[in-house]
């Protein structure tokens, strides 16, 4: 799909054209909660064997003149036991910087991306109040050992991991409690909030975010207004009360027909930027016989097709986010994007398409500084294993090959044409 290069230049010459990966999902780890949590892994335990192909995946982010890379920590393998801390994995991830730092690709580290050490889940789980001081010391001990990195995002999606650990049960670990999801909830931004402080003491010019999953919300039938109301109570829940909180340090927590809830946290200003992974738009009816009475869908309203995950393709709510994030007067940078597909061709659309909205937005006047396609490589899929085909370039599992997709060759030609224009 090449075009005329025939525009005025709209992305700023410091935009982040970047990928984003998730350690766990290309490396696996033995001690992580993860790794027990989903018996699929134990046929393949090192998934795409990246931990040992490092050298030769961050050769690909060379070959696609990305200028910067998102990518995790994986805690379990820094700290497999307690009290242990395991020196050569530090060493492992602190190579991965003086590569890019090589190749001129800024980093930015994620410290939690959904998985922790199995020690953490089974003894300090995010509802204890001893799960404050084990993160802090461990984000102490990365940032103050791991050098030149200067973006870090302190957690991959809070809200999915207190609605998958605490509200639906389908990640670690597992409770479906919603008086022990606040508490979670008031654990994980308490520790955002410090982590930030911690960050800015080693790293002053420090850049320090979390990356929110956004969405889109419509009500399944418009004329239904009990999905016109879950409508509005998911779209605050999701994409407004995180925006207040940080505005505020306050979150309102309100649960469709139960009191609003209110939680102080600490987090009142205390971001440099905002994270927003963006995917999809979802559809909400109303059925009793449902988990809270919400019955999600997926629904191709505009004929852009569904991805391999069933999800909407809704390039347009990308920029409805965005708008919504702009709420918070910061540089917005999309932490995430991408589309799982055996089809490359809808690779190279859905990219395009949400690249375009980004134009658009810039246009308008937001402050978005970054995008990163999700992911390099194919890799693991939390709920859906090795089949969601989200990478750039494709991996045999079988002989760990990876392939350039046409959709890498794509992203190349994005990235120069709109560095240019
Ligand atoms: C995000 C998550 C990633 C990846 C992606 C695709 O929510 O941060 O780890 O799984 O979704 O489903």
């Amino acid at each position: 799909m090449q075009e005329r290069d025939t525009k005025i230049k709209v992305f700023p010459d410091d935009f982040h054209w970047g990928v984003a990966t998730s350690a766990f999902q290309l490396e696996g780890s033995p001690n992580a909660d993860w790794a027990t949590w989903d018996p699929a892994l134990i046929r393949i335990p090192h998934i795409t064997n990246h931990y040992s192909m490092f050298r030769e995946d961050l050769k690909l982010l060379k070959e696609l003149g990305v200028n910067a890379y998102r990518f995790s920590l994986e805690w379990s393998r820094i700290q497999p036991s307690e009290f242990t801390w395991d020196e050569e994995a530090i060493e492992h991830y602190q190579e991965i910087i003086n590569i890019l730092r090589s190749y001129h690709i800024e980093p930015m580290v994620t410290l939690h991306h959904f998985t922790h050490p199995r020690w953490f889940i089974d003894r300090h789980p995010w509802h204890r109040s001893t799960s404050i001081e084990k993160y802090l010391r461990y984000t102490e001990m990365m940032v103050s050992t791991l050098r030149d990195v200067r973006y870090w995002i302190t957690f991959n999606e809070p809200y999915v991991i207190l609605i998958g650990g605490y509200l639906d049960g389908c990640t670690p670990p597992g409770l479906r409690d919603v008086p022990r999801s606040l508490v979670a909830l008031k654990h994980i931004f308490t520790c955002h909030g410090k982590a930030y402080d911690i960050i800015h003491n080693y790293v002053p010019d420090a850049r320090v975010s979390v990356a929110h999953n956004m969405s889109v919300f419509a009500p399944w039938k418009t004329w239904n207004p009990l999905d016109r109301i879950l409508k509005k109570t998911a779209n605050y829940f999701y994409n407004h009360s995180i925006i207040n909180a940080f505005l505020t340090g306050v979150f309102i927590v309100k649960f469709p027909f139960s009191r609003p809830v209110e939680i102080e946290v600490p987090i009142k200003d205390k971001l440099d930027f905002f994270g927003v992974n963006y995917y999809t738009r979802i559809h909400l009816r109303f059925n009793p016989l449902k988990k809270m009475g919400v019955e999600l869908r997926h629904l191709d309203i505009e004929g852009l097709g569904l991805t391999n995950l069933g999800w909407e393709i809704h390039p347009r709510g990308l920029a409805k986010v965005l708008r919504y994030a702009s709420r918070l007067n910061l540089p917005l940078i999309i932490t995430e994007n991408g589309i799982a597909s055996y089809d490359t061709e809808d690779k190279v659309k859905y990219m395009k398409r949400h690249v375009d909205v980004v134009e658009r937005c810039l246009k308008e006047g937001l402050n978005v500084r970054g995008y990163y396609y999700w992911t390099l490589i194919d890799n693991y899929e939390w709920l859906q294993g090795l089949d969601a085909r989200f990478g750039l370039y494709r991996v045999d599992f079988n002989t760990l090959k990876r392939t350039p997709t046409s959709a890498a060759s794509y992203y190349s030609y994005l990235i120069q044409s709109r560095s240019r224009m």
